[in-house]
């Protein structure tokens, strides 16, 4: 099995990458580290590459990037990989700061590129828009979640964090909650891309930036309680709901086995389990439990994009099922008390 250490950059295909670049370097405050006539590398203010923009006709993210331990044999690498039935193939030059990889396709069609090596991109001192500390996670929509949690832990080393119901994964290969998220749909999408900032109040700094550039959130701000994430979602040019994120839960000792305890935290300790599908999507106010939102959302089965706040098309089936269960359950008047 490999061991996954922290996922490197997105490649995200878009049909404007003017546009998109100038998103991503001056609302998101990335550094533009290469340009290409059809590409475009951007990386942190401190010089992680985190998205790799490609032009393209349609909105996808085609590849994702994952670290092993520096120093690892990317031959062991592809020997791993065919002792679990995947073929694997040598690629060179994946972004200035990734001179090899070994890319293969996992199970929903995405190309992994796992490298072991790589340089920083220089740093940038300039003062831009949001300038988040890294790519922190990415999230797909997927029909198999449960076959897809399967081979990114027997394969890739990943654990899982959290479940909801049996609809949507939080799996971590680091100290981080998560790093990938799979939530099943009929069709195979990318869901979000989330950045971490320093704090609270790059969140705010967040908002206003946002506001002053006239993009609304779609979501937030709110904290989480699986992960436990205070959030901001919006879309950016191409319709890619984008996620800025503070405060994840962090597993900082494994043998431990719980994440590092938290006034907010629900259950003391706060261990990996099993969230019921009733779970609010906010512990704080709007979409809390109860709140009018909720009751509203909950009448309103695969409507509006509520739940997680995030999908433009109508959530079936896992979501929708979620909410007509949850409505019903509150019409019968055995909604289970908030924790
Ligand atoms: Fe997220």
């Amino acid at each position: 099995m490999l061991q996954i250490k922290r996922a490197g950059h997105s490649t995200l295909t878009t049909p404007d990458i003017e546009r998109t670049i100038d998103y991503f370097t001056r609302i998101v405050g990335l550094s533009l580290a290469a340009r290409e006539k059809n590409r475009a590398i951007l990386a942190t203010k401190s010089g992680l590459e985190a998205i790799v923009l490609e032009r393209g006709g349609a909105v996808d993210a085609p590849r994702l990037s994952f670290q092993v331990a520096p120093g690892s044999d990317l031959g062991e690498v592809a020997s791993s990989l065919k002792k679990a039935g995947m073929k694997s193939e040598r690629r060179t030059d994946i972004t200035p700061g990734i001179g090899e990889a070994v890319a293969f396709t996992d199970p929903k069609g995405t190309t992994i590129e796992i490298f072991s090596d790589f340089k920083f991109a220089p740093e940038d001192n300039t003062f831009t828009g949001v300038m988040p500390i890294k790519f922190g996670h990415i999230a797909y929509q997927c029909p198999d979640v449960k076959g897809m949690v399967k081979f990114y832990c027997d394969v890739l080393g990943f654990k899982v964090s959290d479940w909801r119901s049996d609809f949507f994964a939080f799996l971590r290969c680091s100290r981080d909650h998560h790093t990938v998220n799979f939530l099943r749909n009929d069709k195979t999408a990318i869901h979000h891309i989330a950045f971490e900032v320093r704090d609270w109040s790059d969140i705010k700094r967040a908002c206003d930036m946002l506001a002053r550039n006239d993009i609304k959130l779609t979501w937030g701000p709110i904290r989480h309680i699986i992960g436990h994430n205070i959030a901001i979602y919006h879309k950016n040019p191409d319709g890619v709901v984008i996620e800025f994120f503070t405060d994840l839960d962090q597993m900082y000792d494994e043998e431990l086995g719980f994440f590092e305890p938290r006034p907010w935290h629900q259950d003391r300790p706060q261990k990996p389990k099993v969230w019921g599908d009733d779970t609010p999507s906010n512990w704080w106010g709007p979409m809390s439990h109860g709140s009018p939102q909720h009751a509203q959302a909950l009448a309103q089965p695969a409507a509006a994009p509520v739940h997680h706040g995030l999908q433009t098309a109508p959530r079936k089936p896992a979501l929708a099922e979620a909410r007509t269960k949850q409505a019903q359950k509150k019409s019968r008047g055995k909604t289970k008390p908030r924790r």
